[in-house]
């Protein structure tokens, strides 16, 4: 429960990490969209560049609600790994939206916790958006889609506080 319960404050903060994995996603679909070649990536390279446009609407409404709650939406992605290997690139996505979704399960929780029921039913629109770009990523590089259900990953780890 104590990583539930966070301020108005820590979730802006919280939301900025969401927003800077969204322009993350917003550069990495654009350049691999583009970059990706061969027969086998030509249906994943379209599907990458529907996720590009996806991405940048999950920005915007992320970036409104930090701008409802008070806050200064962030102009800083996280930072996007380049590589000219196709199945580089699918892994790199594949992780950032791993990350992605083990977040946004704990906003939604974090949301509801301080009445924010709004912007809890929308990041779960995103959730539902971030999982299909789950599966097609696994799809594409012929993995059953993984299991992130359990404790976050290095780079998905929330900071922990008490009390709030
Ligand atoms: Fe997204
Ligand atoms: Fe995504």
């Amino acid at each position: 429960m104590a990583e539930n319960g966070v301020t108005r404050r820590q979730l802006i903060d919280l939301l900025n990490e969401d927003l800077a994995r969204e322009y993350q996603a917003i550069i990495a679909y654009t350049v691999y969209s583009q970059v990706l070649k061969g027969a086998a990536y030509m249906a994943i390279a379209k599907e990458l560049e529907v996720h590009a446009g996806e991405e940048l609407a999950h920005a915007l409404t992320i970036a409104k609600h930090i701008d409802y709650l008070g806050g200064m939406p962030t102009a800083t992605p996280k930072p996007v790994v380049l590589s000219d290997d196709a199945v580089t690139m699918l892994r790199a996505d594949l992780g950032n939206e791993n990350d992605t979704i083990r977040a946004y399960r704990q906003r939604v929780k974090q949301c509801e916790a301080l009445g924010e029921y709004a912007i809890a039913e929308d990041i779960r629109e995103i959730l539902r958006q971030e999982q299909e770009h789950q599966t097609d990523l696994a799809t594409a590089l012929g993995e059953d889609v993984p299991d992130v259900s359990g404790p976050a990953g290095p780079t998905a780890k929330a900071p922990r506080r008490k009390g709030g």
